[in-house]
């Protein structure tokens, strides 16, 4: 997200606290979402901001499906519009234009409330900048999403997550009192602990050593195959995005490739291997 840093008006990015909120019990049976559909169905998005005297058109018309529980790597140059298009995926930004369906439900014809309710308990965001709330322990920024919403034993959940992202010896620190890298974790914690179905990871291991970044990764893999969650993660480690089942290239405001990730792609291949192996040892 480049509000804290763009020339032009900041984007509207809801409270930091309900960036991943759960959601209400009368929320969750009004709309939840049919098991069959597409995670993210999105055609001609676009997306315009700027000043009316010079806007900037930033999304150029993005067509992209992705499935239920797939996870999707975003790479780009700086400034191609990644970001930009998990705001708008993700129900932070509205598209300026174009049609796009999350989780089932129609975010083009929503309103920041309803995009804030459809965000809810649903859809878990890490951004690049980590938006933890400065007057708040990292137990309490964990926490609060799931307060939100009324669960019970927030607090214990909040340091539980905190500890499986190795902050179990920080969990009464004010972000200001964090490293860079632990802030990080603190978002990244904050964003899984309501158990999203929808995952959002902006450049989630960019702050963290080589082997914090594997260490987060991991947990965000285990975290998609446990609840079965939709996984994108903007990155610019190439073999952080090889390891995802897809990966997609954007530049200046449009996917440019859409491709499978060459980890899986090697173990489709040996799964096909194998089966041809058998198939032959069936046959003679
Ligand atoms: N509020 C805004 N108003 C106008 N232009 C903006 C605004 N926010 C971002 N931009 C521009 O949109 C383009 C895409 O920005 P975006 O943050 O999506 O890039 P990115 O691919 O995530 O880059 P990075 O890898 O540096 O994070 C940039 O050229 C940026 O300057
Ligand atoms: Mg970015």
């Amino acid at each position: 997200m480049t509000s804290q840093t763009s020339p032009f008006a900041p984007r509207s990015l809801g409270t930091p606290a309900e960036v991943s909120a759960p959601p209400s019990a009368s929320d969750t049976a009004a709309t939840a979402p049919a098991a069959s559909l597409p995670a993210i169905s999105a055609r001609g998005l676009t997306l315009t901001l700027g000043s009316r005297a010079a806007p900037v058109d930033i999304l150029k018309g993005i067509d992209l499906d992705i499935a239920r529980g797939e996870v999707v790597a975003l790479l780009g140059p700086s400034g191609s519009g990644k970001s930009s298009l998990m705001a708008v995926l993700s129900g932070l930004e509205r598209a300026s234009g174009g049609d796009l369906t999350v989780a089932g439900q129609d975010f083009t014809h929503l309103d920041e409330d309803g995009l804030a309710q459809a965000r809810r308990g649903r859809i878990g965001i890490v951004l690049q900048a980590f938006h933890l709330l400065p007057t708040m322990t990292a137990t309490e920024n964990v926490a609060t999403p799931m307060e939100l919403a009324g669960s019970a034993d927030t607090a214990a959940r909040a340091r539980a997550e905190l500890e499986a992202v190795g902050l179990g010896h920080r969990v009464d620190h004010y972000p200001t009192q964090l490293s860079g890298g632990e802030q990080q974790r603190v978002a990244i914690a904050r964003a899984i602990a309501p158990r999203p179905d929808l995952i959002f990871a902006d450049e989630p291991t960019g702050n963290l050593d080589v082997q914090t970044g594997k260490e987060i990764v991991e947990l965000l893999f285990a975290r998609r195959a446990e609840t079965g969650a939709t996984l994108l993660i903007i990155t610019h480690d190439r073999a952080l995005a090889e390891k995802c089942e897809r990966v997609l290239t954007m530049a200046d405001g449009r996917i440019v490739s859409d491709r499978p990730g060459e980890d899986q792609a090697r173990n489709d291949q040996d799964h096909n291997d194998q089966d041809r192996e058998a198939q032959a040892g069936a046959a003679s």
